[in-house]
């Protein structure tokens, strides 16, 4: 037992529980991810998982994604990179509903299965479904060897490294750095984006681990307003574009180790419904960060806030309009829109650790979840 505790301790890293490893271990399991795979000085992105089927994707008429949880919110981002740089149609299913409701596939679409553990019952299903009909399977999994990546045609693997905690951290990121990898390059090949941008994303891509490493140093902070709102029964995170899956995902980590209630929105669908919600009672986390549609943002926190709604707001370094609107302000540095989730994601993943841990919940092994879910 001693010895057990004391292997789990070194495990840690130092860390309380492995969560926290995991959150703060970002930076580096980033760059693991890219590491021998961009090369920005040479304007190279180099991924020899999916050379075989690069030419079927460039001519892809449809990708479908097909996931669960964490990594079908990084299949949302992805839809939106791939759309902006492909400009092919991309659809984002939850695996589970997929499986089951005969959809409409053709020989030659592309389906990219997301999955953490590689193990998930109902992502597993969806592959062989979209197999069978077939189109291209193309996995992006964090463990080697797992079943989904041996389904797969071809993929590209995270190497985030072993995430132990049940809430899913640095394998997000780390999908969100293969997909825009994926998507660049695609993009290059096909002619859908100019050069310069692809270059100027790819340097903003190497830089980003540097990024997170300063989006880290909110925790005290993000400590101090958890502290505020730990006992709150309901949160609301609202988001737009690329944000917009980055508030799900917020309102997912929130959920699964604190057990408050939580509820991601693209804060424009807000006044069909949430807005409701919102009185002096409600903490409303907001990220804001500079990007296209940051004015239209600004609007939202101010419909929030005329109904006394509190409101978290994560903003880009230097924003000088936010601040004085809201009860809270996160800042982190600010990077080119679609590698704005890998930034903006890391103080909710804190916001929700510190909850949780103030909360005394089991942050590693939340109540009635397991890692990998490998039944239906
Ligand atoms: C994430 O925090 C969750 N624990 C869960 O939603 C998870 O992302 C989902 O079960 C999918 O798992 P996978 O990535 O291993 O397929």
């Amino acid at each position: 037992q001693k010895v057990d505790m004391e292997l789990e301790a070194i495990e840690k890293g130092g860390f309380e529980h492995f969560m926290l490893k995991e959150i703060f271990e970002q930076p580096k399991s980033i760059k693991d991810c890219f590491r021998g795979r961009l090369i920005a000085n040479e304007a190279k992105l180099v991924l020899g998982g999916i050379r075989d089927y690069s030419t079927a994707l460039i001519n892809a008429e449809r990708i479908v994604i097909v996931a669960c949880g964490t990594s079908w919110h990084a299949g949302l981002v992805a839809e939106y990179i791939f759309e902006e740089f492909c400009r092919i149609p991309v659809e984002v299913e939850y695996a589970s509903e997929f499986r089951y409701r005969n959809p409409v596939i053709r020989e030659g679409d592309i389906v990219f299965a997301i999955s953490q553990s590689g193990e998930t019952a109902d992502t597993l299903a969806a592959m062989e479904l979209a197999k069978s009909k077939g189109a291209i399977v193309l996995g992006v999994c964090n463990v080697v060897g797992s079943s989904i990546s041996r389904v797969s045609h071809e993929g590209v693997y995270t190497h985030a490294g072993p995430e132990i905690g049940v809430a899913s951290t640095k394998a997000f990121t780390a999908q969100l750095t293969v997909l825009t990898m994926i998507a660049l390059k695609t993009a290059l090949r096909k002619g859908t984006i100019a050069e310069q941008r692809y270059r100027e994303i790819l340097v903003d891509l190497e830089n980003i681990p540097a990024k997170v490493e300063k989006a880290l140093k909110t925790d005290k902070q993000v400590e101090k307003i958890a502290s505020i709102y730990k006992d709150a029964r309901n949160f609301l995170y609202l988001g737009r574009g690329y944000n917009f899956p980055v508030a799900l995902e917020g309102a997912l980590k929130l959920k699964e180790i604190s057990y408050i209630h939580a509820e991601g929105y693209p804060a424009a669908e807000m006044k069909h419904g949430p807005i409701a919600l919102i009185d002096e009672e409600m903490p409303v986390v907001v990220i804001a960060t500079r990007d296209s549609s940051y004015d239209k943002i600004v609007s939202n926190i101010q419909e929030v806030k005329a109904r006394k709604g509190k409101v978290i707001a994560v903003v880009s370094e230097g924003d000088s309009l936010i601040p004085g609107m809201v009860d809270h302000t996160i800042e982190v540095p600010g990077t080119h829109e679609v590698l704005m989730p890998m930034v903006s994601t890391i103080p909710l993943q804190l916001l929700s650790y510190h909850i949780a841990v103030m909360r005394g919940c089991n942050v590693d092994q939340p109540r009635n979840l397991a890692k990998s879910v490998t039944v239906e």
